[in-house]
């Protein structure tokens, strides 16, 4: 048997005899040429079956491939600059096609299918050329983050997902029945990592956090992966300097490794190319005077009230768009007015209607891909925060005591992986960044 050898290292095998197992994306020619587009969950690359070269059956075994089919081809690997495929100018010379399974006739064509039934076959769309990039670029964004976390000494810890208490607000919580009793799936695992962080100094969480949110919009889904990682001694500008170096190391990351699945997206990487530390820092009162200023500008009647804000409330996607137009950067916004975020978040010093919170807006329309603060370190406080938001002082004894043995100024942020990887590869809804997205109205597949 000939070396098998992945799509992705082709280049390195030009004039050797190799064997790649996979499937059949796509089949032309006629005659005594067939050109087999093959892809083996590394790449897609060209097969050419000439009939001269081959033994009848095997020719005859080519003709019959239908789309999806599953096949092992040994052949000559040589450069073509006109060959397509991911990576392109290469293909295979076959001289010999082992069919493992001839497929039915698959339901996704190269025509173009509507959105809904692409999402009823999600367990097969994620097989189209775009699908696969998008999941390949999730995979290394996921995979680049951990790695900067990791050498920075951070240390990743799990975080449950059954909970009885609301991390973020009562409005989106999914219930349990937990043996008689109800409880939560995880919003967040942020107020574990604050116990964390006094055993480790350094923590992050990385896994599947649930919101019901009952809004069809294409940046919220009901489950989403979120990255959190959370620092002891740390206070807001600190965490600001460790999220500009995290996100930029991704993203430089995705444009050294990704770059054939960048490609594959058609994004155009000028704006990421730019995406270096330092970002740019705005208060939520300074962008709010640029919000209203770029309201006052506007003629278009809609236009103008959809930018409608009063200070107190949180940006919308309006607005953040807006706003991160003026930049070519990711952008931090901080200082929020505190009745539009969470209890945890710790008070301005001498403006106690403002506090140490910050979120990074991603360029181009992209708009919040991080959300974080500076935690109320101070007991006393912190139960009056619980009390004044209503919230049950039984579910978050345990969090209080943090307060009590060592407190000190900490602080964390949560970065969402489907909007960040839908703003790295420039694909509108996010849901196309989850391999099975759950959303309002969709638990299928
Ligand atoms: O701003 P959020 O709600 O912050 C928290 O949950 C904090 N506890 C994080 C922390 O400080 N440890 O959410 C953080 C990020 C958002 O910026 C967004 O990227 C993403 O999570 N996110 C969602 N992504 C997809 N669908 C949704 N419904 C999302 N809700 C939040
Ligand atoms: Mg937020």
């Amino acid at each position: 048997m000939t070396n098998i050898i992945s799509i992705q290292n082709i280049a390195n095998h030009v004039g050797e005899e190799v064997t790649i197992k996979g499937w059949l994306y796509a089949k032309t020619g006629k005659g005594k040429i067939q050109f087999l587009r093959l892809r083996d969950g590394t790449g897609i690359t060209q097969v050419v079956l000439f009939k001269p070269n081959l033994p009848p059956e095997v020719f005859q075994a080519g003709k019959r491939l239908s789309q999806e089919s599953s096949i092992i081809v040994r052949g000559l690997v040589k450069e073509n600059e006109r060959a397509p495929g991911v990576p392109k100018g290469y293909e295979i010379e076959a001289a010999d096609l082992e069919v493992v399974q001839i497929a039915e006739e698959y339901p996704i064509t190269p025509k173009e299918h509507g959105i809904e039934f692409l999402l009823e076959n999600r367990h097969l769309w994620i097989r189209s050329r775009k699908q696969w990039a998008l999941l390949r670029l999730r995979a290394t964004i996921m995979q680049a983050l951990r790695e900067w976390l990791n050498g920075q000494e951070f240390v990743e810890m799990s975080t449950p997902i059954l909970t009885p208490a609301a991390g973020e607000g009562t409005s989106t919580l999914f219930e349990v029945e937990y043996f008689g009793d109800t409880i939560y799936l995880a919003q967040t695992g942020q107020l574990y990592n604050e116990a964390n962080i006094y055993s480790f100094g350094k923590v992050y969480c990385f896994g599947p956090t649930f919101r019901a949110e009952k809004s069809k919009t294409r940046r919220h889904l009901t489950e989403f992966w979120m990255l959190e990682p959370e620092m002891a001694f740390c206070d807001l500008d600190g965490m600001m300097e460790i999220e500009e170096q995290m996100v930029s190391f991704m993203v430089q990351r995705c444009l050294e490794e990704r770059a054939e699945e960048l490609k594959v997206l058609e994004r155009d990487t000028t704006m990421l190319e730019k995406v270096l530390a330092p970002f740019p820092r705005i208060s939520y009162d300074d962008a709010m005077d640029k919000i209203k200023e770029i309201q006052a500008n506007l003629t278009d009647p809609a236009q103008k009230k959809l930018l409608d804000i009063t200070w107190g409330d949180d940006f919308g996607s309006p607005h953040e768009t807006e706003l991160t137009k003026l930049y070519n950067q990711p952008i931090f916004v901080y200082g929020f007015p505190t009745q539009c975020k969470a209890f945890y978040m710790e008070p301005w010093p001498n403006r106690p209607e403002v506090c140490k919170s910050v979120d990074l807006l991603a360029p181009e329309g992209y708009g919040e891909i991080t959300g974080g603060s500076e935690r109320i370190s101070d007991p006393d406080l912190l139960l009056r925060r619980i009390h004044e938001e209503n919230l049950p002082e039984e579910a978050f004894k345990w969090y209080l005591d943090l307060r009590r043995y060592g407190s000190v100024a900490h602080s964390g942020f949560g970065l969402g992986v489907e909007r960040t990887v839908a703003w790295v590869a420039g694909v509108h809804h996010a849901r196309e960044t989850n391999p099975f997205p759950r959303m309002l109205g969709r638990v299928y597949p």
